[in-house]
C-alpha cells in the first residue's frame, strides 16, 4: 500500500499541491534560489521569487518552468527536494503516488519530463502518472464530461493560455499558447523603464497590473515605488490603466480569436452544447478586470467564471488521485 497520494499543478507562476485526505496544501510561487553547481537551495518559493533579479551572483534565482515546458529541470527537481519536505513533513517522500497535471498541447518527451521532478528528486515514489490538465480542469469545475458531448475551456494562466474542447471524456482539441499574465508583468517593466527611466521589479509590476489592467475603459490610476535611473535615486511614480491598456489589448484578442477559431473548426453537435452552456474560463489571468465580457462579446457566447480560477486544476487533480478507478481512464502511468 501506498502511504500518501498527492496531486500536483506545476504551473509557471505557482505550484499547487493537493494531498489526498488534506484537500489543497500548499500554492507557493515556482521559483528557487540555489548555491554552487551542486545547486544546494537556499530559498524557495515567494522567498525566492522576492530575491529574483536582486541576488548577489553567488547566488542563482531560478523560474524553472516556462511556457508550460519544464525548462530547467536540475532547478525544478532542487526545488521539489525542498518543497517535498515541507509537504510530507519528512526528509524523505517515500513510496508516495503522484498525480501530476500536463498541458495536453505538448510532445511526450515535454511530458516525461514533469514526472522526472519526482523520479529525479529524493522522492522514490511508488507510482506516477500524468494527466492531461483540461482534463483536471474540467473535473475541477465539477463538470461531468463523460456525458457532456462539448466543454469549452480557457485556462488563461501566467505564462501559458490552455485552450481545449472536450468531448465524451476525451480532448477533442487542445492549443497551449505560449503567452499568460506575465507577459503583461514584463510589458509594464520595459515600458515604465523605456518611458520615464523607472526600474521596477517584475513584482511591482504584477502589482500595477492586478490593480491597472483591464479589459474595459478604466480611470483607476496606482503608484509604486522603484527606481529612477537618471537620478539614481528611489522614488515614486503613478500610472494609469488607459495608458497600461495598449500593452495588454493584443494578448485579449488573441484569446478571442483562438476561441472564436476553434468554434469555426467545431463540428456543430459538439459546438451547439458549449454555446448553450457557456465557456468556462480559469487560470489567475482569468481575475483581469472585464476580460469576461469582453470574450462574451468578441465571441458571442456566454463566459462562466470562477473565483477558484487559479485552484480548478489542482482540485481536479486532487479529486482523479482520490477516485483512481476514474484517473486510470486518463492517467498516462509510469511504474516504479
Ligand atoms: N486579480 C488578478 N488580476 C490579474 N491577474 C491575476 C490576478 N490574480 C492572479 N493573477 C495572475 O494570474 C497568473 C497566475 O495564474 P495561475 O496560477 O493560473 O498560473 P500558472 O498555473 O502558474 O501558470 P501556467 O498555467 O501558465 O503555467 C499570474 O500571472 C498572476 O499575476
Ligand atoms: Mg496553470
Amino acid at each position: 500500500m501506498a502511504k500518501k497520494t498527492f496531486g500536483i499543478d506545476f504551473g509557471t507562476s505557482t505550484i499547487k499541491v493537493y494531498k489526498n485526505g488534506d484537500g489543497i496544501i500548499l500554492l507557493e510561487k515556482n521559483a528557487v534560489s540555489t548555491v554552487g553547481k551542486e545547486k544546494k537551495p537556499v530559498a524557495i518559493g515567494e522567498k525566492a521569487y522576492e530575491m529574483y533579479e536582486k541576488a548577489p551572483p553567488s547566488i542563482h534565482v531560478s523560474l524553472p518552468l516556462s511556457r508550460g515546458v519544464v525548462s530547467h529541470l536540475d532547478d525544478m527537481v532542487a526545488l521539489w527536494n525542498f518543497m517535498g519536505q515541507a509537504v510530507s513533513g519528512r526528509k524523505k517522500m517515500k513510496r508516495c503516488q503522484f498525480y501530476i497535471a500536463v498541458p495536453a498541447d505538448i510532445t511526450e518527451v515535454e511530458k516525461q519530463a514533469y514526472s522526472k521532478i519526482i523520479t529525479q528528486s529524493e522522492s522514490t515514489p511508488q507510482k506516477v502518472c500524468l494527466i492531461d490538465k483540461p482534463i483536471a480542469d474540467a473535473y475541477g469545475l465539477g463538470l461531468d464530461i463523460e456525458r457532456s458531448r462539448g466543454v469549452l475551456i480557457a485556462n488563461l494562466g501566467a505564462d501559458t493560455a490552455e485552450i481545449s474542447i472536450l468531448s465524451l471524456g476525451g480532448i477533442v482539441v487542445s492549443k497551449l499558447m505560449p503567452y499568460g499574465g506575465n507577459d503583461f508583468d514584463r510589458a509594464i517593466q520595459n515600458y515604465v523603464r523605456k518611458k520615464y527611466n523607472f526600474v521596477i521589479g517584475l513584482k511591482t509590476a504584477e502589482q500595477l497590473k492586478i490593480k491597472l489592467v483591464s479589459a474595459m475603459e478604466s480611470d483607476q490610476s496606482y503608484t509604486v515605488v522603484g527606481r529612477d535611473v537618471l537620478k539614481g535615486l528611489p522614488g515614486k511614480i503613478t500610472l494609469t490603466a488607459k495608458e497600461i491598456y495598449p500593452l495588454a489589448k493584443d494578448i485579449f484578442f488573441s484569446f478571442a480569436a483562438q476561441i472564436r477559431s476553434m468554434l469555426e473548426h467545431t463540428p456543430p453537435e459538439i459546438s451547439s452544447e458549449i454555446i448553450h452552456n457557456g465557456i468556462y474560463l480559469t487560470g489567475g489571468t482569468s481575475f483581469v478586470e472585464g476580460l469576461n465580457q469582453f470574450l462574451a462579446n468578441e465571441v458571442n457566447v456566454k463566459i462562466n467564471t470562477t473565483n477558484d480560477a487559479q485552484k480548478t486544476v489542482v482540485a481536479g487533480i486532487g479529486y482523479l488521485s482520490e477516485h483512481p478507478k476514474i484517473a486510470a481512464k486518463y492517467a498516462v502511468p509510469l511504474e516504479q
